[in-house]
């Protein structure tokens, strides 16, 4: 089995959409021998992101930023995993009114310094959650269950 994690904080319930469609595609009948674990960013320890292989980040961008809650993770997993997680592969979701590009560019900033390893582009979601970005979702959730489970990460 390995373990994918997912961490995510969403206020108004959006970015916990995108996520729920990404989880969706994680559990696609194709896909063997992966086991996903939902977590709030508030919730989230060290011991979580080590039983990873792989995580999927999800956040509003708020003030041109991550959330407090991502942030609040990444302050309390930092240092923790600063010498074990390396290589570690991860993917993003930004849920966003009309930018997004500030939470993007403060987590790669931060997992930069992990130095963790971005296996697809983020995604950023603006304005209303269509049909469309769910499916954007489901399918990177998809690409990064198939992708550990081929061990092409
Ligand atoms: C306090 C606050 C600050 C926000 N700041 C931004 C921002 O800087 N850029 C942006 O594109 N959207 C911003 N938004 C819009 C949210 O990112 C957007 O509504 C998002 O869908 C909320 O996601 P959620 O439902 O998961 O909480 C802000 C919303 C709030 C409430």
């Amino acid at each position: 089995m390995k373990h994918l994690l997912v961490v995510q904080h969403s206020k108004t319930g959006a970015t916990r959409a995108l996520i729920e469609a990404a989880m969706d595609g994680m559990r696609d009948p194709a896909i063997a021998g992966i086991e996903c674990r939902l977590l709030a960013a508030l919730e989230a320890s060290p011991e979580d992101v080590s039983w990873a292989d792989a995580l999927l980040l999800g956040t509003p961008e708020n003030f041109g930023y991550m959330s407090g809650a991502l942030k609040y993770f990444f302050d309390s997993i930092y240092y923790e995993c600063l010498d074990h997680t390396q290589g570690l592969p991860y993917a993003l979701i930004v849920k966003a009114g009309n930018d997004g590009r500030g939470a993007v560019r403060a987590i790669e900033r931060i997992v930069s310094g992990l130095a963790w390893r971005g296996v697809a582009d983020p995604l950023v979601v603006r304005g209303e959650l269509t049909g469309e970005a769910r499916e954007a979702a489901r399918e990177l959730g998809m690409t990064l269950a198939a992708g550990l489970e081929a061990g092409v990460f």
